[in-house]
């Protein structure tokens, strides 16, 4: 009776942590079309094929209810990854003397070899672009090749287009490891506001291994776009594949101990 016991509270435990833990780990994944666009925040027809991501997972430190979120599509080819953020922000904020992450921005982290290092190496880097369309980035930014951006204010915040410099030539397949992070000042002269795609814990800037991944697909191959202003949910995370496959393996757990015990 206390063995029966004993074991269904073991397999429990077991079906929670595996839950758990492949929930933490549910790396989110999309793809970047291939094509040059234009930089210059307009979302032209080369755009229309591109896979939309919601950049919109809260951080620890994310104070109002509802901060800024984005949405955001990306394009490749040999020398850049271009990205089209629609930034959801209903006030735009700006104090100049802060550092750059505090003002109302959007940040773009890479890895291009998708390595998935717990620190930031040869192909790694952070970017991001404020409202004023003033460019700067953390570790592994190419600053001086980091030359194209357009910023356009909307009526629900700001457009901002850019080109993210390679350090490789990229190849059609090739998966990097990609995010990104709004931050939002909300009046208060400093950031209250901070969003991720697949980062949850806001330490994309330092640790590369939380960035979801993003395969450069061939040309007009992704799923059509979104409509501009649907902010649903990403149907490009993998979620619910984890979700079946955390609970195939809590299934298992339970009848490996069931078999045991009848043993
Ligand atoms: C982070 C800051 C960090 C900065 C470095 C931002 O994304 O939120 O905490 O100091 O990047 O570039």
């Amino acid at each position: 009776m206390c063995k029966v016991k004993i074991a269904k509270a073991l397999a429990l435990g077991m079906v929670v942590s595996t839950l758990l833990s492949a929930t933490a780990f549910a790396a989110v994944s999309t793809e970047a079309v291939k094509g040059t666009p234009v930089v210059d925040g307009t979302l032209e027809d080369v755009w229309n094929s591109a896979k939309v991501i919601d950049v919109n997972v809260k951080q620890p430190n994310s104070v109002p209810d509802e901060p800024a979120t984005a949405k955001v599509r990306a394009m490749w080819d040999e020398k850049n990854l271009y990205v089209f953020a629609e930034v959801f922000d209903s006030k735009l904020n700006k104090d100049a003397k802060q550092q750059p992450w505090e003002v109302d921005s959007i940040e773009f982290f890479i890895d291009e070899n998708n390595s998935k290092g717990t620190y930031y190496d040869g192909d790694d880097a952070q970017y991001r672009v404020d409202i004023d369309n003033i460019r700067s980035g953390g570790s592994g930014a190419q600053l001086d090749l980091f030359t194209q951006s357009a910023v356009v204010k909307t009526d629900k915040g700001y457009i901002v287009e850019a080109a993210i410099p390679l350090r490789r030539d990229a190849k059609e397949g090739q998966v990097i490891g990609f995010d990104s992070q709004v931050n939002d000042d909300t009046g208060a002269g400093k950031r209250e506001g901070i969003v991720g795609w697949s980062q949850t814990n806001e330490d994309a800037f330092a640790n590369p291994s939380v960035f979801g991944t993003m395969t450069l697909a061939a040309a007009g191959s992704a799923a059509p776009a979104a409509p501009a202003d649907d902010t649903s949910s990403n149907p490009s995370t993998g979620d619910a594949s984890v979700l079946a496959y955390a609970v195939m393996a809590g299934l298992s757990a339970v009848t490996m101990v069931a078999k045991k015990r009848s043993k």
